[in-house]
């Protein structure tokens, strides 16, 4: 891949710009922000890594977007974070503003390009993202479900003592407080989590899963995670990059999937170069179901005030 473009050079985009830089997943990364002098600090400190991490990708730093034309894919972290008491909904009329006006500056000198969205409420920002650009959906999605499966992968393990590339999940829903975290995808090795583990422990689990995010802000207090939130996005681009063709958790454009419309929700997709090339639909028992429409419904709601 040519060219990866990071919107926000704050935690979670320069994070990802040194991650995407040292795997070498582009020729180049592009880190632009508002805030001038920002993204040129922070992309040519990285680049002067390279000789020590010995990576040959181009690192630049700008507030133009006429340095992010031509990109093959865009990340948008552009926005508020949470603090302590704050919702990810909290952050909606405010990072809508912001993504809208960053997806059109960048869509329109980045026509061919595949577009990740990051910033909060995700699902919410992804249909922002879509409206703006102007896209077809399969290059609109965003990343949540890779992150929040990451986390609900680590408790599991350190719950169980067992390497946690043994354990495979799925979380369906928005990236909010009512994500689903399916216990029946959940397995270790290929044995059922729920011959591990007593429903009440796990019940423990899914709950720090779906409070993942609120942990870290409570820790932080001036901001939320980032080093999970770089790495999980890394690993959509990298499927795109490498054309691998990974089932990966994203928030996707709904048509009918799931019985639900036009909506923007964490469903297990196949990542290709073509970005989203597969929506997988799970069979769902009627509780999955039911959450899954609630956390869904929390979305339409959120999207709706937005009147786009
Ligand atoms: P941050 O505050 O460290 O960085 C945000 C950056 O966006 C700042 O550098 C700011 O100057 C920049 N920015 C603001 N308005 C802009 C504009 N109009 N054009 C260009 N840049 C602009 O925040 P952080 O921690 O990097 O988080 C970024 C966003 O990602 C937040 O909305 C956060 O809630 C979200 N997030 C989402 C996750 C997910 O799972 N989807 C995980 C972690 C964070
Ligand atoms: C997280 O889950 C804040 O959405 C961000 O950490």
């Amino acid at each position: 891949m040519k060219k990866i473009t990071v919107i926000g050079a704050g935690n979670v985009g320069s994070t990802a710009a040194q991650r995407l830089a040292e795997k070498e997943v582009a020729e180049e990364i592009v880190l632009i922000d508002i805030l001038e002098g920002i993204p040129q600090g922070k992309a040519l400190d990285i680049w002067q890594s390279a000789a020590v991490e010995m990576f040959d990708t181009k690192v630049i730093g700008t507030n133009d977007y006429k340095d992010t034309a031509n990109s093959d894919v865009i990340v948008v972290t552009a926005g508020l974070a949470r603090k302590p008491g704050m919702s990810r909904d909290d952050l909606l009329l405010a990072n809508a503003k912001i993504v809208a006006s960053v997806v059109e500056q960048s869509a329109a000198v980045s026509p061919n390009s595949i577009i990740i969205v990051v910033s909060n409420p995700l699902d919410v920002m992804c249909y922002v993202a879509l409206t703006k650009s102007g896209f077809p959906k399969n290059r609109v999605f965003g990343m949540a479900g890779v992150l929040d499966t990451s986390r609900f992968k680590n408790f599991i393990s350190r719950e169980l003592n067992v390497s946690v590339k043994n354990i495979t999940t799925m979380i369906l829903g928005g990236h909010g407080d009512s994500m689903v975290p399916l216990v029946r995808y959940t397995t270790v090795e290929g044995i059922p989590l729920s011959e591990l583990l007593s429903q009440t422990k796990i019940d423990d689990l899914v709950k720090r899963a779906r409070n993942g995010g609120i942990e870290i802000v409570n820790f932080l207090k001036t901001g939320s995670a980032y080093y999970a939130p770089s790495s999980s996005v890394v690993e959509m681009v990298e499927a795109i990059a490498k054309n691998t063709k990974r089932i990966l958790p994203s928030s996707a454009l709904l048509n009918g999937e799931y019985g639900m419309n036009n909506v923007y929700c964490g469903v297990p997709v196949k990542l290709g170069v073509n970005g989203i090339e597969e929506i997988l639909q799970l069979k769902l028992n009627d509780d999955e179901m039911k959450a899954f429409q609630i956390s869904a419904n929390d979305v339409a709601d959120n999207i709706k005030k937005l009147n786009l």
